[in-house]
């Protein structure tokens, strides 16, 4: 009796993976300017890590260009034509006369729904021998005969953030790689949430919805985020870089050989989830979300307020501070914030200090200004001497600390992470 109930399961797995794998139809990793993709036709990376087609919404009533793990299907990494959907799987993919990377509605006079190219010009200069290549990083890369990068998907992100690709800004070019949420778990149109460099003072990743900043992950402190001590934890699966020159701010990570698949979503509730591929369960491990409490929740404690979960009462001041409405504060209405027991004396006779906090994620940098070559003395020296600098920090905490982050104004959103161990 063993033998044939063997057989039948086996049978029955074999015809349910062959159900999850509708679109079987790869057609290599590149598209040629004389092919074209079509229906159920995927290009697949070198390796198939990842697969470029057309995938349904709402009940497959809309479909879209997009880029999804081969492994898990579900997980749409880059969507060419958010906004404007096919109603059907009848489109045509192909790379145009002009070197650019369109997506034809076949079920409406091949009529162009979306280009990688904003210039829609008929009389575009005509590029010859145009390739688009879906890379091994899920990277879709049009280039010219000469090799040159006429454009590329890295460069234009939907809600996912993958190793070796980019999130800031050039310059340069004023180019701006941000990321901005799905509407809903089933609509790809950009929703409310972004995830965007502010590249001023010291640079740091905020998170805006409608106009609003939502959650900050702290400036980089040469290490890591100031807002996020876990990146430490895993250090061994991932290599940050944070880049700050004249020509470019930005932030990438790559996976150390051996590392499973990574990605970092910004989800439709404007939550950053950082999430490694589990091949032993077949399923995505969230390995850190940010906003992680309420006090990543922007502002929480007002200006020169300090927010603190372990703490009882959540919100505190600065030391030399005090609530700035006592009535507010008594009824846990802290959006008030602190100010200070004491004015400055600003110089005329000496007296003023400064007030030591540790291992917090630092205020919003937004009105700071950084010396990366100024040393911490130097750095303590100027902020004293100059009545506008309400606090400093080093700007690299590598070897007992380095440069000079000064701060102006109030100071908003400094919490203690709660991971005391980590800092
Ligand atoms: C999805 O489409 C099928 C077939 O057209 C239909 O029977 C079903 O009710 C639809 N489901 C929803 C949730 O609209
Ligand atoms: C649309 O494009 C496809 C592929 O290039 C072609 O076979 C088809 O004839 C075109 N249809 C129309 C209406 O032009
Ligand atoms: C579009 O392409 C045409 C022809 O190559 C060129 O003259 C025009 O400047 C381009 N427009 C833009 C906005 O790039
Ligand atoms: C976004 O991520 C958070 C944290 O993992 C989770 O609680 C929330 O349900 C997610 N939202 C959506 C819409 O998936
Ligand atoms: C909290 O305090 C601020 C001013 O500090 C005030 O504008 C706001 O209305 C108060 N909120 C509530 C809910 O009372
Ligand atoms: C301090 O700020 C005020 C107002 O913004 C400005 O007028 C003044 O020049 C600043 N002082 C210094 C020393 O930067």
């Amino acid at each position: 009796m063993a033998m044939p109930m063997t057989h039948l399961l086996v049978f029955v797995l074999a015809l349910l993976s062959a159900l999850a794998l509708p679109s079987s139809a790869a057609s290599g990793s590149t598209l040629t300017q004389s092919g074209a993709l079509t229906g159920d036709q995927t290009l697949a990376s070198p390796g198939d890590a990842f697969r470029l087609g057309l995938f349904p919404a709402s009940n497959r009533s809309r479909w879209f260009l997009g880029i999804w793990f081969t492994v898990s299907p579900d997980t749409v990494i880059w969507v060419a034509n958010r906004d404007r959907p096919l109603t059907s799987p009848s489109g045509v993919v192909e790379v145009s006369g002009g070197g650019a990377l369109v997506l034809r509605d076949g079920a409406s006079n091949n009529d162009t729904v979306w280009s990688s190219s904003s210039n829609s010009s008929a009389s575009a200069a005509a590029v010859d021998g145009a390739v688009a290549e879906l890379q091994n990083t899920g990277n879709l890369v049009l280039t010219d005969a000469a090799g040159a990068v006429l454009w590329q998907s890295f460069e234009h992100p939907a809600n996912t953030f993958l190793p070796e690709m980019r999130v800031g800004r050039s310059l340069r070019t004023g180019a701006e790689w941000s990321l901005s949420s799905w509407r809903g778990a089933d609509d790809p149109s950009p929703g409310d949430f972004r995830y965007v460099m502010d590249a001023r003072g010291a640079p740091e990743l905020h998170v805006w919805s409608r106009g609003r900043k939502t959650y900050r992950t702290g400036p980089w402190n040469g290490v890591r985020f100031s807002g996020i001590p876990e990146m430490t934890t895993f250090e061994d699966m991932f290599e940050f870089q944070f880049t700050a020159t004249a020509d470019e701010v930005s932030y990438m990570f790559r996976n150390r050989d051996g590392s499973p698949m990574s990605r970092v979503l910004l989800n439709e509730s404007g939550v950053m989830q950082r999430m490694v591929w589990d091949r032993a369960s077949g399923s995505w491990s969230n390995f850190w979300s940010g906003p992680r409490d309420q006090c990543d929740s922007y502002g929480r404690c007002g200006a020169f307020g300090v927010c603190n979960v372990v703490d009882a009462v959540v919100c505190g001041c600065i030391g030399g501070f005090a609530p700035r409405s006592a009535a507010e504060w008594y009824m846990r209405n802290t959006s008030g914030g602190c100010a200070r027991r004491t004015p400055l004396q600003c110089g005329a006779g000496g007296g003023d200090g400064f007030y030591v906090l540790r291992g917090v994620k630092l205020p919003d940098t937004h009105s700071s200004a950084v010396d990366a070559g100024a040393t911490l003395q130097e750095c303590a020296r100027r902020c004293l001497a100059d009545c506008n600098c309400t606090a400093y920090s080093a700007a690299d905490i590598r070897g007992g600390g380095s440069g000079c982050i000064q701060w102006f104004g109030d100071l908003v959103d400094i919490s203690m992470s709660g991971l005391r161990s980590l800092n």
